[in-house]
């Protein structure tokens, strides 16, 4: 995937050097009209595609689409969810149950167009929500550059991008990008975002993987009282997961980077190992806060 993102970026440079150097050499000698002034690859245009219900997606959507002068689409169920979270909850999980994907008044969108697609979406329960999957079963995403984004109440970035990948086999998914909710509706989640979304994408021209995303941590080691008191202000509002944190590794950048390694037993359920990303910014600039939660 990201040898083509590769190539098409080679492709563009190429392409932009063949104009170059027939421009230069036709203001040196008039030359005859030849074929190579119109080998010229077609303008990559991208596209941001986006499922929103409350807005956090879709304030993400929009910094993606600005970042990349993209065109957008914003997908619309016929049937709105309910407005509560509870009945939310429920009838999301009445659709995965049945997997009878909702319908939506824009399921087909136009790609041809496009070789990039930027998908956005919250996750519902640990990946994107259902109005994607009817997105995926309408088009034909065979040969785009597909980049997932998403807003997240604790976590689901990373599986929401197998499963993307699962689904879309002959489309090159990329790394994905992710902000919980609460970082991105905070006062200054557009410059939080923004800035994140920033680095996203210079880790994307590089061909980061989430394996290299996890280097420059030290060895885990057991936690400290200070590690303690990191990990309990920053799930405070976290207590539905259950968390125990069993060992840490710190990276310092501005601030401290922390990787717990937890137990986690979410709503009561069965015990599984996770690792919990926390953020401690510099001493008076910001609480610890918890970034994301993820296998
Ligand atoms: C039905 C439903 C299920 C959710 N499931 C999860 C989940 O499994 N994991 C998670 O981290 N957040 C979950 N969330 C939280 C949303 O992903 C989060 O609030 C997101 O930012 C909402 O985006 P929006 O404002 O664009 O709709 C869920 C929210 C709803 C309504």
């Amino acid at each position: 995937m990201l040898n083509k993102m590769k190539l098409t970026a080679a492709m563009s440079v190429f392409a932009a050097s063949m104009v170059f150097t027939a421009c230069n050499e036709q203001e040196s000698k008039p030359a005859p009209k030849t074929e190579s002034a119109e080998v010229v690859a077609p303008a990559t245009k991208s596209v941001v595609v986006y499922f929103s219900q409350n807005g956090a997606t879709k304030k993400l959507a929009e910094i993606f689409q600005k970042a990349k002068n993209a065109d957008a689409v914003e997908l619309k169920l016929v049937t709105a969810y309910p407005s509560t979270y509870d009945s939310t909850i429920a009838a999301v999980k009445a659709q995965r149950d049945t997997r009878q994907w909702p319908a939506l008044e824009n399921a087909k969108v136009e790609l041809d167009k496009y070789d990039t697609v930027y998908l956005g979406y919250p996750i519902m329960f640990g990946t994107f929500t259902p109005p994607i999957f009817t997105f995926l079963d309408s088009n034909d995403l065979s040969g785009k550059v597909v980049v997932p984004f998403c807003t997240y109440g604790s976590g689901g970035r990373k599986a929401s991008a197998e499963e993307l990948k699962t689904l879309e086999p002959n489309a090159n998914v990329t790394l994905a990008f992710g902000i919980s909710n609460k970082r991105i509706t905070a006062e200054n989640g557009d410059s939080v975002a923004r800035a994140e979304v920033e680095t996203f994408f210079a880790d994307l021209e590089t061909g980061k993987t989430d394996e290299m995303l996890l280097g420059g941590y030290s060895e885990q080691r057991p936690l400290a009282a200070e590690d303690s008191a990191v990990f309990a202000e920053a799930t405070k509002d976290y207590a539905y997961l259950g968390l125990k944190p069993l060992s840490v590794s710190t990276q310092v950048v501005a601030g401290t980077n922390y990787l717990f390694v937890c137990e986690m037993k979410a709503f009561g359920g069965p015990a599984v190992q996770t690792n919990v990303k926390i953020f401690k910014p510099l001493p008076g600039r910001g609480v610890p806060e918890l970034i994301v939660v993820e296998k």
